[in-house]
């Protein structure tokens, strides 16, 4: 289940809607915010701009030094938040260790908020509101979709329990929606037979960010993997689910470019969304 396919059906629509918002007079804006000089996170932020770009979206960055304050964050969101021609704003993780990256996020508008990761947000989510979904979890219901792999009714279990996938993804998986609807179980440290949840699920996802953690003898004959946890040890990224598991697996998302293409997909899935509500 590589991601690209989904991840291109889904800036298609993306591309549709922002011919629409111009074709009213509007131009959707997505606006960045790198702090401090960490490569890895500027190339991040150049690709999203490229892409940004090539989708008809207006792009305003603003790139703060390694050493700024709380204070200067928190004026650079304040300044978008006020701003009504951005309409979602992306604050590049990490920052450096200094900074709070949770208190800076509670400042931005939830409306504006792209990574769907404001308290506000998770709250919609927990409530079934419309709101930014966390893109990662979204662009694993996108995928499940696109591959036509019935969810509803299915035992899915998550491996991990983070803020980022495990825990949203959960809440979304066990909606009331034709691509959900799951009976979903979630495992962690605290399960120590975990393998015992997770050799029983017709769908797992992995989201430990534990390499390897995920064997053959921990995967159903014939269930669907979707390895979403890495680690990067330098460049390098090693995967929560050994590739040995496509030899049981019935689909499975490749080691690169599965979860990774939704997830920038669903971002600015998200920023035309905010677009089309600030100006509804
Ligand atoms: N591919 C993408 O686009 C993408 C995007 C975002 C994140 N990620 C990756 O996804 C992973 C999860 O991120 P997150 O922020 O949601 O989670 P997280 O905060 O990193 O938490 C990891 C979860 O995995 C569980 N876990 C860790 N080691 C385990 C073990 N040995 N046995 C059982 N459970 C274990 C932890 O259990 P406890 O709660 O008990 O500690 C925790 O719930 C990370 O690797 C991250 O890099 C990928």
């Amino acid at each position: 289940m590589p991601g690209k396919p989904v991840a291109d059906a889904v800036l298609a629509d993306v591309g549709q809607r922002v011919a629409a918002l111009r074709a009213r007079g509007v131009t959707p804006s997505l606006a960045t915010i790198l702090v401090g000089d960490d490569d890895a996170s500027a190339g991040y932020i150049r690709i999203k701009q490229r892409q940004a770009a090539d989708l008809g979206f207006d792009s305003p960055h603003r790139h703060l030094p390694a050493d700024a304050t709380q204070r200067d964050l928190l004026d650079v969101i304040a300044g978008f938040n006020a701003d009504p021609g951005v309409h979602a704003v992306l604050i590049q993780y990490p920052i450096p260790g200094h900074l709070d990256y949770d208190a800076a996020l509670q400042t931005l508008d939830p409306d504006k908020d792209v990574d769907g990761m404001h308290p506000l947000n998770m709250g919609r989510l927990a409530l079934g509101m419309p709101g930014p979904l966390p893109c990662t979890p979204a662009g694993i219901e996108a995928l499940l979709a696109h591959y036509e792999i019935p969810v509803a009714g299915r035992e899915v279990v998550i491996l991990g329990r983070g803020a980022t996938i495990g825990r949203p993804l959960a809440m979304m998986l066990a909606q009331k929606r034709p691509t959900a609807n799951a009976a979903v179980t979630v495992v962690h440290t605290g399960v120590a037979d975990w393998p015992r949840y997770t050799a029983r699920a017709d769908i797992l996802v992995a989201a430990a960010g534990v390499p390897g953690i995920i064997q053959p003898e921990h995967v159903r004959p014939g269930a669907v993997v979707i390895g979403a946890g890495v680690r990067y040890e330098g460049r390098r990224l090693l995967p929560d689910v050994d590739e040995a598991c496509e030899r049981v697996a019935s689909a499975i998302t490749p080691r690169l470019g599965g979860v990774g293409p939704t997830t920038v997909a669903m971002l600015f899935r998200n920023a035309v969304t905010a677009a089309e509500r600030a100006t509804a």
